[in-house]
This record gives C-alpha cells, structure tokens and sequence, in this order.
C-alpha cells in the first residue's frame, strides 16, 4: 500500500529537482563497483556543470571530488540530494538533510520501503523531509536525468542522448532498460525520472512539471498503478492538449495487476476503466516498450497534421489492403476524391496502375517513381498524410531506394506526416535499421508505421476538440445525505428499496410506480390502482438478493394472483431466512421492457468517481458491452460515452423500432455521478436496469442498488 499522510505543503515547486545547481551524493563511493561510485560517475561522465557535493563519513576523494564526511559540513544549499546509503541509514541521513537546513530535493534510490511492506517507515521519512522543507522522490527509484541541467544521476550504464522526450517510469528496471533502448532508436530525451513507490512526489507532481517544460515535447510514462486519479483526471486532459503523453500501463491481466501490487506497492486499477479514462483523457495508450518509443520518436519528429485526407501508395496490393486495413482500425480517413486522385497521380502512376486510394504504382516502380509519387502527393493540399508502402523487387530494395527514404523525409519534414513501411529480405531490413537510425519514419511491417501516424490522428484530434462545460445536474444532496445518516445510524452499508428510490426521487430519476404492504390484501389493492401487470419483491433489511430468497414474483395480471404470490413470498423468505425482518412486499408496476440499459457510478481505487453505462439486465456480465468514464464529465462526453457501446443501434432505434431517449440516459449519468461525487460515503450507486423510453419519454430506474463504504 502507498503511503496516503501526504504533507499539505505538496506544491513546492520541484523545478530544482530538475535544473538542479548543486548536487550531493550520500553513499557516494570510492569502490568502482557501487551504487554511489556508479552515480558519482554518471554524473562526472555526463558533464554537469553544477556543483557535485559526495559525502560518505569515510571521507576521501572520488573521482577528483572532496569527499565531505557529512552533510553538515557542506556550507552550500543543496537543490538535490542522492541518497545512495543502506535503507538501515535512510532515516539518519533524512535527519542529517533537514538540520542542514537548505536542502531542498531528496532522490531516494535506496530499496526496501513499501515494496517490501516497509510502509511504517517510507511514511515517516516522508513526514520528516516535508517537515523540514523537503519533497521526496522515491524511495526505490535509479536516479535522475535532466537534460536541461546536463545532470545524469542515474546508475544507468553509459551515457543518455539529450533531445526532448521526457520518460516518467514507476519501474527503475525498465526505465534502464528503456535508457538502452532509447540509444538504439536515436531518441533523445529532456528527463528520465523514476518515481518508484511515489512516497511523495507522484505522477501528478511530474506530470505538471512536464506540462509547461518547454524542453518536453512529448511524455512517456510506464505505470502500474495510479494514486490520487481524481486530481490527476483534468491534469492529464490538460496536459495532453499541450503535449502528446503516451502511457504503458502494465497489469491489464488479473495476474498483472496483482505482481503490480507487490511489485511496487501501488493498486493497479481496473483495467477497463484505465482503458477508458485514458482515451478519455487524450492518453495514447502503447502496448510495448517498442511502440511507446516509437511513437513518441514519431511525434516529436513529425509536422503537425492540417487535415485529414490521408493517401497510401503502393507497389503491391496486398500490403495496400493491409495499409487501408490498419488505417480503419487506427482512425486515419482514406482519402477518396477520385477526380482529385486523378490530377494528382495521373501523370506518375503507369497506365495498368490504380488511381484509387491506395494508388498502385505496381510491381514494377522503381525508385525513381516512388520519387515522383511522392512529389505529387507533398505537392497536393488536399492530402494532408502519406502512407508510403513497398515491397521488396528487383527494381525496389533497400540500397536503391535509400537515397528516396532520405530525400523524401527531408521533404515532408516541414510540410506534411509521412511514414514508410518497407517489407523484404536482409538487405531490406539492413537499409531500414541504417535509416531509423537518420530518424527516417520507416517500418519494416505495414502496422506499425500506420499506428505511428494513427497516434498522431488521435492526438490531433484531441488537440483540436473544444472545451465544454461540465455537467451539475440539480439533485437535491442534502435530501440525500439525510437518508445516507439514517442508514448509517442503522448500521447499514446498503440502502432499503424505499430509501434507493427516495434517493432517485431527490435525483429527479423516475422509478416505477410502487406500493410497499403488508397483507396480501392491501397488496391486491394496491396492484389495482397501480394497473397490473404488477411485479411483487420482498422488503427486508437481510434479504439482498431477493431472487434466491423466492422474494420475487413477476408479471402478476390480477388480485388472485398477486394475493398468492404475495403468500408464496412471505413463505420462501421465512424459510429461507428464518429470522429475517420482512417488512412487506413492494408491489411494482410492471414496466414495458424494451431496451435494458445499466447506469452506475462507482468509486474507482485508482481515478475516484466513475461512471458506467452499457446494456443492462443479464446482458452486462454475459456481452459485456459497457464503457466507463471518470466523472465530471461534459454532455458532450457523456453523449460520446454512450454512443460508443456496441449495441448504439439499439438505441437509435433498429429495425424500425422507435429511437429511445437518449437525453434522458445523459441526464441519469450525470446524476449518478453528481451522486456519488457530492456523497463521500457512498461508493456504489448502480440503476439496472434502467429502462430508456421512446424518444421524449424519459428512463425508468427499474432496480436501484446503492452502498455505501465500510
Ligand atoms: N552517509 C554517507 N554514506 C554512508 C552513510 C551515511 N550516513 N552510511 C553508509 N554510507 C556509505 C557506506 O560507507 C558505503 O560506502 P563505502 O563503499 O565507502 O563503504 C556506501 O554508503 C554504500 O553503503 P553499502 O553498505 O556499501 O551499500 P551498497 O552500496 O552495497 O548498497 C544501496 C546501497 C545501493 C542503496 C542498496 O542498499 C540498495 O538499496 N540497492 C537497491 C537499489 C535499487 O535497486 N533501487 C531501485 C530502482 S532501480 C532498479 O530497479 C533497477
């Protein structure tokens, strides 16, 4: 578990954490083959031009360095102080930083804190730095790099390319393993940072840093788990319209999110809601350390997109079915004015080509008419994108068509995004590795190329949506919170059926008519006023699921039989529970299912309030057709979230059954989620089914579950 007694004084500026002037080393060491010699040498190697303060009480020299023999007799401020010491020694040394008095930064390298279940005292390093003045990174972590400051306080090997991708890992492991990584590829990058069990400084901490970084211009992150996701929900929109952020968050699986638990002390949250939110949030999400690389490389080298017309050429049909294939799946829109495609490439396609999208310049293209393919094509404003595809000829391999790959990207740089996806023999691959490493947008498979230019549509497209306003449906919360008090005097964590619908009664969310009794009778009697068929539930207080206690009767059409079904439950209950407190039987107006929806709001581990909505009833756990979205949430999103569950065409009204409303849906999403947002206390707050209506009719909440915490 991460630690949570974070000090209110959280936003110091971290800013010297990354442009520090002077940096100590506690632990620094004289022996070649540690931790604190290895950082003192990166540092040393890596050309910082700030002050280097080791310190071990050992005393010495390191590498042509004073070794102080304790932080104390450092008469300078300190911006950031390594900690490289054995956890045993952590504690004194944060004690020896914080009478210092003007150390500002710790980086914590050491282990053996919360990961190992060392909570008690990771929580109270923390309390102590932050009472001295001093923010926390790690514990746990590999160090620092800061371009910016030259500083590389890593205990990575060799050295890390500047450029401006800024790399925030949870994992220490993985974020050296990227450092290599990033060499082969020829990215540079502004920072690499590792968080580690973020005791302290977190993702949100960072992430607000890199946002107006102007060294940053792309983030990627690899996460486990999120901590705070409230708060970090509206930073990462804001974030993402300035800069793309590209997220690696490992533990989809079950057995993932539970070594992400023990591997970094974080709670990995659901996955499908991660999913959502982050689409939600403009998040690019990659799959690998690869494709996370990749497509940050792409971004920060690519121009900016100025349209959506894309086009793909080609020399074999084949790859152009896989190219358009891939272009449907990652959003990028073929272009198809055939006039124009005509005037473009008429006069460069042989006549046995295709002028269709994907112009086929066949088998037999050489270079040379790639060349003037791709002149015509940077030559057209109204192809806003290039595909290029080849696949190995004769007439097209690597060494020939080299000198093209050069000329082109040089071309496109400035004017539009263009990829390459070339596929053939040794040679090929060869030529392909030789230009990734000139910065080339070259592939050697048709997906990942297309993916590239996919996350730029995306980000694009996020870029470019406007800003709405967020929903506050009326509901009247205090009406809640006083139902919310009795069932919390009552010791109860879930609420009664008459309290669930006085609470969609303060939320202005229609339920079906109903009548709670206590005699067959009165049942029958009530039935009739209300019109049958009539729907009959047992009302206890220990009866939560009311089915396997034979509490439920359905489609009742007239006094005998709701008299005996009335009878029938009140027998099953007792013998089911003998001791249960049966209240009555709700007698409920039995509602016109057409289309069942779910609506819920939950309060999720990882980003606080969420909303879900998706077919409801038995459907949810058999097709799982449900999305999720971090509340608040703009109409405009709440629209978008319903419209995205496979089963819309239900809704729009298929087959010629009438359109359902869909306003109304919006509005109960809202409400829940204001809910749950507004009422701490309650965790669950799950309408299913609710009943949308035809168009104008509004929804029925058929049956309402709402729990409250432990
Ligand atoms: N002040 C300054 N120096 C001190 C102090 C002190 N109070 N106390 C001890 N030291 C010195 C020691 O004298 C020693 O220096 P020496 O070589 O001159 O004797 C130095 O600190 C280191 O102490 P050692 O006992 O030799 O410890 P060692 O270097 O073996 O390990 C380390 C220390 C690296 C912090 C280790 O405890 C550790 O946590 N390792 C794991 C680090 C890690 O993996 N981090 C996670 C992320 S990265 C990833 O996952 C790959």
């Amino acid at each position: 578990m991460c630690p949570t007694t974070k000090n209110p004084t959280k936003n110091l500026a971290i800013e010297s954490l990354f442009n520090p002037k002077t940096v100590a080393v506690l632990g620094a060491s004289r022996n070649a083959g540690k931790i604190g010699y290895k950082v003192c040498e990166n540092i040393v190697n890596g050309g910082y031009e700030g002050k280097l303060y080791p310190v071990n009480p050992n005393g010495g020299e390191v590498l042509g360095h004073k070794i102080y023999e304790n932080i104390a007799s450092i008469n300078d401020e300190i911006d950031l102080a390594i900690l490289t010491v054995p956890a045993k020694f952590v504690m004194n040394s944060v004690k020896e930083c914080v009478s210092h008095g003007k150390v500002k930064n710790l980086a914590i390298i050491t282990s053996g804190f919360a990961e190992i279940g060392n909570e008690e005292e990771e929580e109270e390093i923390v309390r102590v730095a932050r009472e001295g003045g001093i923010r926390v990174l790690g514990p746990n972590i590999f160090g620092v790099y800061s371009a910016k400051a030259k500083l590389n306080s890593t205990f990575a090997a060799g050295e890390i390319p500047a450029g401006n991708v800024a790399i925030i890992t949870q994992s220490g492991a993985i974020g050296i393993a990227m450092i290599g990584k990033t060499k082969v590829e020829n990215i540079g990058l502004s920072t690499i940072i590792s968080c580690g069990n973020k005791a302290d400084i977190d993702d949100n901490d960072l992430l607000e840093y890199l946002a107006t970084d102007d060294s940053t211009h792309a983030i990627m992150m690899y996460i486990e788990g999120i901590q705070n996701g409230d708060k970090l929900v509206p930073l990462l929109k804001k974030l993402s319209k300035a800069k793309p952020l590209v997220v690696i968050k490992s533990g989809r699986s079950e057995r993932g999110a539970q070594a992400a638990q023990s591997h970094t002390a974080s709670l990995a949250g659901s996955d499908e809601v991660f999913d959502a939110v982050a689409k939600q949030c403009g998040i690019i999400r990659a799959d690998s350390l690869e494709e996370g690389l990749q497509w940050c490389k792409y971004l920060v080298t690519s121009p900016p997109l100025k349209g959506k017309e894309c086009v793909i050429i080609t020399n074999g049909g084949g790859v152009g079915v896989m190219g358009t294939d891939a272009c449907e799946k990652y959003g990028i829109p073929m272009y198809d004015d055939q006039k124009e495609l005509e005037k473009a490439f008429k006069s460069v396609c042989p006549d046995f080509g295709s002028l269709k999208n994907p112009v086929d310049i066949t088998g037999g293209a050489t270079p040379e008419d790639y060349d003037h393919c791709l002149d015509a094509a940077l030559n057209n404003d109204k192809i806003h994108s290039v595909i290029c595809l080849g696949c190995e000829t004769a007439v097209l391999t690597g060494s020939s068509f080299k000198s093209i790959v050069q000329k082109q990207t040089a071309q496109y740089r400035n004017k539009k995004p263009l990829v390459f996806s070339l596929v053939g023999g040794e040679e090929m691959e060869n030529a392909i590795r030789e230009l990734r490493r000139e910065d080339a947008p070259i592939y050697n498979d048709v997906e990942p190329a297309v993916a590239c230019l996919g996350t730029l549509y995306s980000y694009t497209n996020f870029k470019n949506t406007k800003e709405q306003t967020l929903v506050d449906p009326p509901v009247d919360i205090p009406a809640i919170k006083e139902i919310i008090a009795k069932v919390k005097a009552d010791n109860r964590t879930f609420l009664l059926t008459e309290e669930a619908q006085a609470v969609m009664k303060a939320a202005d969310i229609a339920v079906p008519q109903n009548r709670v009794e206590s005699s067959a009778d009165a049942a029958a009697k009530a039935a009739t006023e209300i019109g049958y068929p009539v729907v009959m539930k047992i009302v206890s207080k220990d009866i939560i699921h009311k089915s396997d206690a034979g509490g439920l009767a359905l489609n009742l059409k007239n006094e005998a039989e709701v008299k005996a079904a009335y009878n029938q439950i009140m027998t099953n209950c007792k013998k089911h529970m003998p001791n249960a407190d049966l209240k009555g039987v709700e007698v409920v107006e039995m509602v016109d299912i057409d289309v069942e929806t779910i609506v819920s709001a939950r309060r999720d581990n990882s980003f606080g309030p969420t909303v879900m909505f998706g077919l409801g009833g038995i459907y949810v756990e058999v097709l799982k057709d449900i999305t999720f979205r971090a509340f608040p949430l703009s109409e405009k999103e709440i629209l978008e979230m319903i419209e995205s569950i496979k089963s819309y065409q239900l809704l729009k009204g298929a087959r010629g059954k009438n359109p359902k409303d869909i306003t109304a849906a919006v509005d109960a999403i809202a409400k829940v989620g204001k809910i749950l947002k507004e009422i701490p206390e309650i965790t669950d707050v799950e309408l299913n089914p609710i009943i949308l209506n035809d168009e104008g009719k509004g929804v029925r909440a058929v049956d309402v579950r709402i729990l409250l915490a432990e």
